[in-house]
């Protein structure tokens, strides 16, 4: 088939086709003597697939790697491509609302300046959280031995106390029925949202950590494992029956934990439900209560391991439930163990 025929079959020009010839991504047979271009059933197989990875904004780049890499699969880039557009999507939704409020905010008053500032303060806020958060503890060289490891009690601070317990506790809150979506947020290996899989839940793991949503696809090939982060979950509005995490949460600081709950309530289906198992004081004089503690029988490793991370004031997050219309039931384990299970009214 010749070049014309092709771009009029893929519904594309003869120019990109040629342009992607350049980038050497197709490469049809050229007749010598008057350079026509010949394609093959497998170049037009190629051109297509090319042709739909850019529709959906992958670089020629990427689309190289994708095509000549036997490793990399496709389901990949697009894991990838689809997290990418659901930043973008969650910071074109900030900015609408953000102009809504600028714009109701001008129809009321004279002097509005102040606000409008005010506004675009928080919308630059809001992108520099989103974008600034780093893993410092290293996830993805965590995930071969993260199975083992919780295992271990550490010297003189266990921080997995009542780890099982606690991950049934909340299989058995949360209701679910076959067919329903669930969301685990921060699934790690998968040791939460695979016990929801034998009721025949379907499983949706985010996971900042490609490693992680490896070792998880690896061990539980029925869950759908998307690359996320809290604070933009790679999911569309009201989209799922119950979100659930597990020692997750304590990664982003307080502030961020808010933003991460606005995240959740904005996936979750009305009347849906979100249960959190994490890492949590009561509140700051709780938290108070057992670094004293702590400190007074010289357990340092404790305190280091509580300060490394962010664990969460339990009474900041109910509020937040509360104030957005959530009915909320707690469960406590431990000192630092707690589970929050929130139902949308
Ligand atoms: C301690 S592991 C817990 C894994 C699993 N939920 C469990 O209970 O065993 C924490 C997990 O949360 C993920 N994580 C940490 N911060 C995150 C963030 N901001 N967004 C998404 N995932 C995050 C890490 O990559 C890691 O897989």
């Amino acid at each position: 088939m010749h070049i014309k025929e092709v771009a009029k079959r893929l519904n594309t020009t003869a120019r990109s086709i040629r342009f992607y010839e350049e980038k050497g991504l197709i490469s049809p047979i050229k007749d010598a003597e008057n350079d026509y271009r010949t394609f093959t059933d497998n170049d037009m197989m190629r051109l297509s697939t090319i042709l739909a990875l850019r529709e959906i904004g992958i670089s020629v780049e990427n689309i190289r790697e994708i095509l000549e890499d036997p490793e990399m699969n496709i389901k990949q880039y697009l894991t990838i491509q689809r997290s990418a557009l659901f930043e973008k999507w969650i910071e074109i939704k900030d900015m609408i609302e953000t102009i809504d409020k600028m714009v109701d905010r001008t129809g009321n008053q004279e002097n509005c300046i102040g606000d409008i500032q005010e506004l675009s303060q928080h919308l630059k806020t809001m992108k520099n959280i989103r974008k600034s958060w780093k893993d410092k503890w290293n996830f993805d060289k965590q995930a071969a031995d993260y199975d083992q490891n919780i295992k271990m009690h550490g010297y003189r601070f266990n921080v997995h106390q009542d780890y099982e317990q606690a991950l049934e506790k909340v299989v058995t809150t949360i209701s679910l029925a076959p067919g329903d979506m669930c969301l685990d947020i921060g699934i790690g290996t998968g040791n939460l949202g695979s016990r929801f899989l034998d009721s025949g839940v379907n499983v949706i793991g985010v996971d900042q950590s490609e490693e992680m949503l490896k070792q998880c696809k690896e061990k539980h090939p029925s869950i759908e494992t998307r690359k996320g982060h809290f604070l933009t979950l790679p999911l569309m509005d009201i989209q799922v029956d119950g979100v659930v995490s597990s020692y997750a949460l304590h990664h982003i600081p307080d502030t961020e934990k808010l933003l991460a709950l606005q995240e959740m309530s904005r996936v979750v289906k009305d009347e849906g439900q979100i249960c959190i198992v994490d890492l949590m004081f009561l509140d700051t004089n709780h938290q108070m209560q057992v670094l004293e503690r702590f400190r007074s029988e010289g357990n340092l490793e404790a305190i280091d391991a509580i300060e490394d991370e962010y664990y969460a004031d339990r009474s900041l997050l109910i509020n937040w439930f509360n104030e957005h219309n959530f009915y909320v039931e707690t469960h406590q384990f431990n000192d630092i163990l707690s589970m929050i299970y929130a139902t949308k009214r």
